[in-house]
Parts: C-alpha cells; structure tokens; sequence
C-alpha cells in the first residue's frame, strides 16, 4: 500500500502527515479523507489551480497528466516542473512525497 508523505505546511498543517492511500487515489483525495483542508475550487473538475501542489518525490509513479491539466497549471502560484493539480493526480506503486505552497491562485474567493 503506498504512502503520500504531506510535508509540513505552516497553515494548513504545520506537523506535515503520513498516511495510507490505495492505488487509484487522486492526491486531493487522501488529503481530504485525512482532514487536510486543500483547497479544490472547482470541486474537482480540473478548472481551477487551487488543488495544484508539488511533487518532491515519486513523481514519475504518478498518473500521467493531460494537455488540460497542464494549462491550468500554468496559472499557478509557484508552479515548478514537478507541479501537478492534486485532483489529476492519480497515486500509482510507489510511496510519494507532496509540498502543498504556501499560497494558491483562487479567482473566486479573490475577485
Ligand atoms: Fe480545481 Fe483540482 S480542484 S483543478
């Protein structure tokens, strides 16, 4: 059963956490399940950037990420190369490690 390691975050969860996923799992998945309040604007539907986090370990175990995908990501705040919208990305074999930034680009709670 793989782990996603969530790694300290100062507001949303200052301790970081471990837990238990099954493979099929999209990431924002078992951050909600496991009361981590991500956000996820657009409830899923791979529209909004709010759910983006960063990959720092087990990228390449991850789902593959589509053209969608990748022009939301590009309205994200900090995006890097191992960026992924947590509600794409789908928890393959291996255990991953995930950064969730620091801020989140939200036109609805922001305009
Ligand atoms: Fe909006 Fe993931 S919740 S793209």
């Amino acid at each position: 059963m793989p782990k996603v390691l969530f790694l300290p975050h100062k507001i949303i969860l200052p301790q970081g956490g471990e837990f238990n996923a099954n493979k099929g799992e999209t990431i924002l998945e078992i951050a909600l399940k496991n009361n981590i309040k991500l956000e996820h604007a657009c409830e899923q539907s791979c529209a909004c950037s709010t759910c983006h986090c960063i990959i720092r370990k087990g990228f390449l175990s991850l789902s593959g990420w589509s053209e969608k995908e990748d022009d939301i990501l590009d309205k994200a705040w900090g995006l890097e190369p191992e960026s992924r919208l947590s509600c794409q990305a789908i928890i393959g074999n291996d255990d991953i490690e995930v950064e969730i930034p620091l801020y989140t680009v939200n036109y609805a709670r922001d305009s």
